[in-house]
């Protein structure tokens, strides 16, 4: 990717410069602050948790905050899973820690951003255990990953550890109004709705998938921008079709099934897939009937991969739905 080409990127555009922008992390900013407050009470850090949820960008807000504009001096990012292996990381942190004059004003440390370091194998993580012993009166590291389990124990027990949990759906939402504001883009409440539940508390997923949809249309971004761009039908369009079998309305249930397809251009496997998620959220079935649908559904999506005609065995399906819901209808 460009320079060019990366500054159109919105998750760019807009990731936070400094803590107060950060979104939803209450917790996690106001004990962050704290550390800028009195630098020299910084330990170690480590940022864990699923993607797209601020580590990075919280890490990068500490290096502005502690080091102002030229905070690049003072800071170094090493990528654990692109450096050739713990000997590349030990020269460099070596040589940066030399030539940093370790630290800047009142912060009397460089930082090193480690990011990806769960992908570090054991070896070389004993090596950064040493690293971080070593060089722990001039640098202060912040490690970040996915998952905290797969860094050794001392390694952890060294650093305050800060977990990263799926955004809040309601910050994320106003988040996108916010950005969609800032670039003339009318972004309406259920397409909102949609882009947020889909993304799964992924801020960085939410982001994009809002900035793909406003490819579409000049000015807007509606629910059914949203739906393309994200392959998948209306949530509700399913459970109507669901319901429709269910409670024995086949031919009816058929229609909507047609224009499902007809609208999105979904293989058969995908209506399958969509079928199974919105039969979880469905709370007019107990945990009994959802696991003998699933079974029905399994079978189905099984016949598809094989490549069986995704028409028939739609219909089939729907049909099974039918049957299953004059059993339960004949049971209560
Ligand atoms: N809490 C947040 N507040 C504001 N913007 C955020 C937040 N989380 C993510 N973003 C947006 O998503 C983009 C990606 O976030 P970031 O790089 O911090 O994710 P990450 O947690 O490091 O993910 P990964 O584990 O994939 O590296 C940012 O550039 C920003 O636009
Ligand atoms: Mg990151």
């Amino acid at each position: 990717m460009t320079v060019n080409e990366e500054a159109l990127m919105w998750v760019e555009k807009y990731r936070p410069k400094n803590l107060n922008e950060v979104v939803d992390l209450h917790d996690i900013v106001e004990s962050l602050k704290a550390f800028m407050r009195n630098p020299k009470t910084m330990p170690h850090l480590m940022f864990a948790g699923i993607p797209g949820t601020g580590k990075t960008t919280a890490a990068l807000c500490i290096a502005h905050e502690l080091f102002g504009p030229n905070w690049k001096s003072f800071t170094l990012e090493l990528n654990a899973s692109d450096e050739r292996g713990i000997d590349t990381v030990r020269e460099r942190v070596k040589d940066f820690s030399r030539y940093s004059h370790s630290g800047f004003g009142n912060v009397p440390y460089a930082l090193i951003i480690l990011d990806e370091s769960d992908q570090m194998t054991g070896p070389a993580q004993t090596a950064l255990r040493r690293i971080m012993e070593t060089s722990s009166r001039t640098s202060r590291f912040i490690l970040i990953c996915n998952q905290s389990s797969k860094i050794i124990e001392p390694i952890q027990s060294r650093c305050a550890i800060f977990r990263f949990s799926r955004l809040d759906k309601q910050a994320m939402k106003e988040h996108l109004q916010y950005i969609a504001q800032k670039e003339n883009v009318k972004l309406l409440p259920e397409a909102a709705e949609r882009i947020v539940d889909y993304s799964e508390g992924d801020l960085r997923h939410a982001i994009n998938a809002l900035q793909t949809a406003s490819a579409y249309k000049e000015g807007v971004v509606d629910e059914k921008t949203v739906l393309l761009v994200i392959g998948e039908a209306s949530p509700m369009q399913v459970q109507k079709m669901i319901r429709k079998a269910l409670y024995g309305d086949f031919m009816e249930a058929r229609k909507t099934m047609y224009e499902i397809m007809g609208s999105y251009g979904f293989s058969g496997s995908e209506i399958v897939r969509q079928i199974q998620r919105e039969i979880f959220k469905m709370s007019d079935l107990t945990p009994e009937q959802k696991a003998d649908i699933s079974n029905i559904i399994g079978e189905y999506d099984y016949r598809l991969t094989q490549g069986a005609n995704s028409d028939i065995q739609l219909s089939a399906l729907l049909a099974q739905f039918a049957k299953f819901g004059k059993s339960i209808g004949e049971t209560n």
